[in-house]
């Protein structure tokens, strides 16, 4: 239901659920440092004043922390949520009743409530988006080309939505900068490998209490995600097997230690399978044909795409809700398969997602990210733009230092030396 407080509007479950929002607002915040040094520089120099903003994002508690960020930044910003599993009812409670950001997202929504608040987001008439995942920016330039005009630039949070951008960029329709936040190594190397490593892992073991020791687990995809995900399943006991495409990524998971194989030879070994290849159909068909009976499937990439439960669905008799985001799957040939979260990301479904630890790192790169594009509107050009190496490592000399880990600065004589070429053996 679309409600208003003080004339603002908003669409959330329950208002009445923010005091508890607020309390696990502040939890988070103790271990975002970083973002907090961004907001109380933000509120003084006020970088975003008479911009409007539209960020959709997980609405979780750290993504609280970023939104607070940006409006004490002086932005008219709107909150929506980037998937219909991953919303904090509590949290969208909170930062509507306690920050007065307008949110619209609930637990649960169907795709046509999710699809409505991309609209009333793109109603906002942004001047800056942050996407998580692409679909505001997609859906601006399929159905809102009167207001590209307003768009100063994007930030993309995640690989899929970089992939997404690239391709809207060889069509030549991104025709504003886009600030690839995936990328930066103070993002990826932490929230993608360690936040999605071990936010995975407590998703299915939420879902599904399962005793990861002695299992045999599939992880499909050896990027970061990939990589986290492996190393956090073999850490509980887990016997992992990767599955891949790229060459060198294989040999990367071999001489990591993992066996590596293709799907069509994994699904027979696998109790637990996860995908996280940002690709479709990663298991199907032929791979549930092959599966143990009881075998669990999830998936921690993007978007639902990855496991084919279209094809699951016509091989079931039956579809059972055995626990929360937890379903089996009765098949005709006497097996079943369960599947968690309904094929959505399993870490925001049935956990809180990446701790806030990492999306401080994360999220300090999305609010550098903005202020970088209204800075540099003049001058920046359209398509995909690296966050400048000055600001990732000022993001990781923050962490460093709010870590209490001091690190060694180089000698005058080693700067010479890393500069010269005429000293060899
Ligand atoms: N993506 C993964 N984990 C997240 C989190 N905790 N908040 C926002 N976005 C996320």
């Amino acid at each position: 239901m679309t409600a208003t407080v003080a004339q603002q509007k908003y669409e959330i479950k329950d208002i009445n659920l923010a005091p508890g929002g607020r309390q696990r607002i502040e939890w988070a915040g103790r271990e975002m440092p970083v973002l907090r040094q961004i907001r109380d520089r933000f509120a003084q120099e006020k970088p975003f004043e008479g911009l409007r903003l539209v960020a959709c994002c997980h609405v979780t508690t750290e993504t609280a922390h970023l939104a607070i960020a940006l409006k004490a930044g002086g932005a008219d910003a709107v909150l929506i949520a980037s998937n219909p599993l991953s919303t904090q009812d509590d949290v969208a409670a909170s930062l509507v009743a306690d920050h007065g950001i307008p949110v619209y997202a609930i637990k649960g929504e169907d795709a046509e409530t999710y699809n409505r608040h991309v609209q009333i987001a793109l109603d906002h008439r942004p001047n800056i988006i942050i996407d998580d995942g692409s679909d505001v920016v997609a859906t601006l330039i399929q159905e809102r080309q009167d207001q590209l005009a307003d768009i100063i630039g994007t930030t993309e949070e995640t690989t899929t939505g970089i992939v997404r951008l690239r391709a809207m960029f060889k069509d030549g329709v991104l025709t504003f900068p886009a600030m690839n936040v995936n990328d930066a190594d103070t993002k990826h190397f932490f929230d993608n490998r360690y936040g999605t490593g071990q936010s995975t892992l407590d998703g299915i073991i939420r879902a599904t209490n399962l005793l990861l020791a002695g299992k045999t687990v599939v992880v499909a995809g050896y990027g970061w995600c990939g990589k986290g995900t492996a190393l956090r399943a073999r850490g509980l006991g887990a016997n992992v097997i990767v599955t891949e495409i790229d060459p060198v990524r294989s040999i990367e998971a071999v001489m990591d230690g993992f066996r590596v194989m293709p799907m069509t030879e994994a699904a027979a070994h696998g109790d637990l399978f996860i995908t996280v290849t940002g690709n479709k159909h990663v298991i199907r068909r032929e791979h549930f044909e092959n599966m143990k009976d009881g075998a669990i499937v999830c998936n921690s990439g993007h978007f639902d795409i990855e496991i084919d439960l279209k094809s699951l669905e016509s091989m079931a008799t039956e579809v059972k809700e055995v626990r929360n985001f937890t379903q089996q799957y009765c098949l005709s040939n006497g097996k079943s398969v369960i599947v968690l979260g309904e094929g959505r990301l399993i870490n925001l479904a049935a956990a809180e997602g990446h701790p806030s630890a990492v999306m401080d790192m994360s999220f300090a790169n999305q609010a550098l990210a903005c202020e970088y594009l209204v800075k540099n509107k003049a001058t920046l050009e359209p398509g995909l733009h690296s966050i400048p190496t000055e600001v990732d490592q000022e993001i990781a000399r923050l962490k460093l230092v709010a870590m209490g880990i001091n690190i060694d600065t180089l000698t005058d004589e080693q700067v010479e030396y890393m500069n010269s070429w005429t000293s060899g053996t």
